[in-house]
């Protein structure tokens, strides 16, 4: 029987509302090393999806969410994909309203499976410290850790307060692309396993 290769999914999510901007060049550089590794790659922008944040009615716990929005599409999407890039910018000091709320709506998705999931974290922040950020990298990594996810690199771009300014670093670039080439070998080993939908 002849064998099929089948490409590691390597799925981008943009936390940040503004295109263009330095959270999505960090993701679009993940993405680009995964590629190297002949990945499929895809990128989602939470502010042009209609995502609410959760209700805490807990009807998820008994079914499905109550909320009919884009979540459960996106959902699906992160079930098919083999490898996670999340990206938010610091806004005070945490994460973006829209990336907490998409992050919020996991409290009830049981169809997808968290557990050893390869994810690549990307944050931006204008200030000059990354210190700024330890909400925001404690937050996700605590969260992302309770779910026994496999955090393959958190890449923190400090410094960067103008849209696409981290291009001009070229070593938080060339730490993305290598990101994006580790995860996806790791996805691949996945990718092996999982039948193709
Ligand atoms: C509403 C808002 C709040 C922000 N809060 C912070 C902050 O607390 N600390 C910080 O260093 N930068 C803060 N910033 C700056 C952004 O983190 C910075 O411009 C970042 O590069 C934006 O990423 P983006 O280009 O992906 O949108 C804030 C920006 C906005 C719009």
């Amino acid at each position: 029987m002849a064998e099929r290769t089948v490409s590691v999914r390597v799925l981008g999510i943009v936390g940040s509302p503004r295109r263009g901007g330095n959270t999505e060049a960090l993701v679009d550089e993940v993405l680009a090393g995964a590629e190297e590794k002949g990945a499929a790659t895809e990128k989602v922008i939470l502010s042009e999806l209609d995502i609410s944040p959760c209700k805490a009615c807990d009807r998820c716990l008994k079914g499905v969410c109550a909320q009919k929005d884009d979540m459960k599409g996106l959902l699906d999407r992160m079930q098919k994909s083999h490898v996670w890039v999340l990206g938010t910018p610091v806004y005070w000091w945490g994460p973006t309203a829209q990336f907490k709320a998409f992050l919020d709506r996991w409290y009830g998705a049981k169809k997808v499976k968290f557990k050893g999931r390869p994810v690549v974290v990307t944050i931006a922040l204008g200030a000059t410290s990354s210190e700024v950020a330890r909400h925001t990298i404690g937050m996700l990594t605590d969260s992302l850790n309770y779910l026994a996810m496999n955090i393959v690199d958190t890449i923190v771009a400090a410094g960067v307060q103008e849209r696409g300014e981290v291009r001009s670093l070229p070593r938080v670039l060339a730490r993305a692309r290598r990101a994006g080439t580790k995860a996806a070998a790791i996805g691949q080993a996945a990718a092996a396993t999982t039948s193709s939908d």
